[in-house]
């Protein structure tokens, strides 16, 4: 029987499958996590899904649920769950997701500098822990709400994520994994895109399982996560040497 992929890349911690997440999900292993920005159903243009209302098959929330479940069903009791979502959808939230969930507010600090009546100014993320074990936190900063600057993604001519029609700002999702995913966990992102949750993943040592069903996408993916790890991390820098000789004498160490 053939793979239901159509590409399999491994980049140190990270594997993405370049195919239909409704094909791959049931043949993967055990994860830790699942943390995804789907398509929202309100007409996007992606290059190959259909993101009009009326495309989806049995109805958005039907469609998308089906899939977090087949994600759901990987992950062990007291695993976090993060789903970004669209602020018109919010109404339907209730019978879209049979969960105890909450809201987690990512807000967007570019949409308010425009001068128009009130804005969706955040996308609002649904989200729960699998019943069963208590979750892990950071016993941090773990506040409900963060403000992403979104400038890198939207305004600058050479942004990395340009190939992409909505990439996430990777400090958004950085800030959900650092908080809520266990170090050493494996993230899974059913809806990859350009690779945005990889990248978080990778930037704060989790492990990445990814799928994308674009491939102009899948290679955008690839290569930021690719580059993610040719960065420094900082959690498994060496400790710089001290330095030697004397501040006067000009010597190095
Ligand atoms: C909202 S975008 C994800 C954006 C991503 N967070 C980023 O920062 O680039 C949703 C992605 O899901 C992909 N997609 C839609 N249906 C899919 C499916 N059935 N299997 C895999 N990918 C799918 C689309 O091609 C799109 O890239």
């Amino acid at each position: 029987m053939s793979e239901p992929w159509t590409r399999k890349e491994i980049i140190g911690d990270a594997t993405l499958y370049l195919g239909d997440c409704r094909d791959i999900l049931p043949t993967l292993g055990k994860v830790d996590a699942v943390v995804t920005d789907p398509p929202f159903g309100v007409g996007f243009k992606y290059a190959s899904h259909d993101d009009r209302p009326e495309a989806y098959e049995g109805g958005y929330g039907v469609w998308l649920w089906s899939i977090i479940e087949a994600a759901e069903r990987l992950l062990p009791a007291g695993a976090p769950v993060f789903v970004w979502q669209a602020g018109p959808h919010i109404r339907h939230f209730g019978e879209w997701f049979p969960r105890d969930w909450r809201l987690f507010v990512a807000a967007k600090n570019f949409v308010q500098m425009r001068p128009t009546a009130m804005q969706y100014a955040y996308d609002p993320v649904v989200a729960w822990w699998t019943p069963g074990a208590k979750p892990w936190a950071a016993g941090t900063a773990s506040r409900d709400f963060h403000i992403a600057n979104t400038a890198p993604v939207v305004a600058t001519p050479q942004n990395i994520e340009k190939g992409h029609p909505c990439p996430r700002p990777v400090d958004q999702v950085g800030h959900i994994i650092d908080q809520w995913v266990a170090p050493g966990s494996v993230v899974l992102d059913p809806f990859t895109g350009s690779g945005t949750t990889g990248v978080a993943a990778v930037r704060s040592g989790r492990a990445f399982v990814g799928c994308e069903m674009e491939p102009a996408y899948f290679d955008i993916a690839c290569r930021r996560i690719e580059e993610a790890y040719r960065q420094p991390r900082l959690f498994d820098e060496p400790p710089p040497k001290p330095v030697q000789g004397s501040m006067f004498d000009g010597e190095a160490a």
